[in-house]
């Protein structure tokens, strides 16, 4: 009698006999692929793509785009505005941050087909190195970065901070839901969690973004 721990076939002999099956498997008389077998991914690819239209700092654009294509590629791969970073390209530093519609959004985190006629402001629509806007200019006054990649995220995500606060919009932190929330220190560093700094430049930030809401909130 066999041992319970002696195998009834050698492992030599099963993958002998999988070798056969598998041979007798490819030459078995299976009905051939339908001709329009090769075509269908050409045909599944054309069926991806969608036209839309994005109107990006006062400019309207029409776009014809693969409905794959992420709000921040569209930007940077497709419109050329590289002023928006592309990050960690999963929602967690804030670099890809650009204001649609009046609000913040992580731009690699959305499609650009889900923002078909949207108003879309990116860091370049807020002033340019002759004309700053007054928060470029207050990270420029406050050393508000170092290596300057967030800085774009920075600088968009405080603009519409600053826009929430003067619509008396809560945050986590805000201990009464109702009243009009002040941009606290502890306020402005839980709206801007969502911005990561690798350089930590985050003191600066801070006051920068300070100095402009004071004058604005
Ligand atoms: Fe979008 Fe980091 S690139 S959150
Ligand atoms: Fe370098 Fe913020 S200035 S990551």
């Amino acid at each position: 009698m066999d041992s319970p721990t002696t195998p009834l076939i050698s492992r030599r002999d099963a993958l002998l006999a999988g070798a056969a099956t598998a041979a007798a498997i490819s030459t078995s008389s299976a009905p051939a692929a339908p001709a329009t077998a090769q075509a269908a991914p050409a045909a599944s690819a054309a069926g991806f793509r969608a036209k839309l239209s994005l109107n990006v700092n006062g400019t309207a654009h029409a776009l014809d785009l693969d409905t794959r294509t992420t709000l921040l590629d569209a930007l940077r791969e497709h419109l050329q505005l590289t002023g928006t970073k592309k990050g960690c390209d999963h929602g967690q530093c804030g670099a890809c941050t650009v204001i649609v519609d009046g609000r913040r959004i992580n731009s690699c985190l959305t499609l650009a087909v889900m923002h078909d006629g949207a108003q879309v402001t990116t860091i370049e629509g807020l002033g340019t190195p002759q004309n700053m806007h007054p928060l470029q200019a207050a990270f420029v006054r406050h050393d508000g970065y170092q290596c300057g990649y967030c800085t774009p995220g920075q600088i968009c995500s405080a603009v519409a901070v600053i826009d929430e606060v003067r619509r008396g919009i809560p945050s986590h932190v805000s201990a009464d839901l109702t009243a009009r929330p002040i941009l606290s220190a502890e306020e402005l560093r839980e709206r801007m969690s969502g911005n990561i700094c690798r350089c930590g430049a985050y003191s600066n930030i801070v006051e920068a973004i300070t100095e402009v809401a004071g004058s604005k909130a």
